[in-house]
């Protein structure tokens, strides 16, 4: 089973980067850092088309099982991973080969926020696009960061997050 967590913070080592840091010591995955990465808007006519979407979801493809690690910015997913979504939208266009792909792997989440409350509807955007790249959506879990550094109970849910999904086949 390889795992690789796909981080999607403006920053690549504040709290987002802590929680992904813990998962690890827990669970063996690979890591992509999309804020290091070139990663354009979505563009209909594909003039980004040689920026650095493609080979970094020809890498993350590779992979049995996705993790997507964001940040919550105003109730959402980050706008850095919310471009790398609908980026996926040219594996449905122009590389159909790399989009098909994703057929059959798994996909999981985590959001970090600053508080532990988890917004309605969250997670709703990684469950229907796993459905609809049919892919099989593994759950997710929300944590969050208070001061600077995670609760015990931030620490226990990742613990048990990382148990499931060690049975993740
Ligand atoms: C632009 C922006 C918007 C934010 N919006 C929310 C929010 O809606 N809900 C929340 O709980 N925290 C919000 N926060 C706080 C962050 O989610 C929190 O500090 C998070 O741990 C930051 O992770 P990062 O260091 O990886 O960016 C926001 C922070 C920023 C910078």
């Amino acid at each position: 089973m390889r795992r690789i967590i796909v981080q999607g913070s403006s920053r690549n080592n504040g709290n987002t980067n802590k929680i992904v840091q813990i998962l690890q010591k827990y669970l063996e995955c690979d890591l992509i850092d999309l804020s290091e990465c070139d990663i354009r808007q979505y563009d209909y006519e594909n003039r980004n088309k040689n920026d650095d979407f493609l080979t970094t979801i020809k890498k993350i493809v590779e992979y049995d099982l996705i993790i997507f690690a964001t940040p919550v910015y105003w109730y959402s997913m980050s706008g850095t991973l919310k471009t790398f979504f609908d980026r996926i939208t040219d594996c449905l266009k122009i590389d159909k080969e790399t989009g098909r792909k994703l057929r059959g792997k798994n996909m999981a989440a985590i959001s970090c926020g600053s508080d532990s409350h988890e917004n309605e509807g969250f997670f709703i955007p990684f469950e229907k696009s796993a459905e609809y790249l049919g892919m099989n959506y593994f759950g997710h879990i929300h944590t969050w960061i208070e001061e600077k550094e995670p609760s015990d109970s931030t620490l226990d849910l990742i613990k048990d997050f990382s148990k499931n999904l060690s049975k993740c086949k």
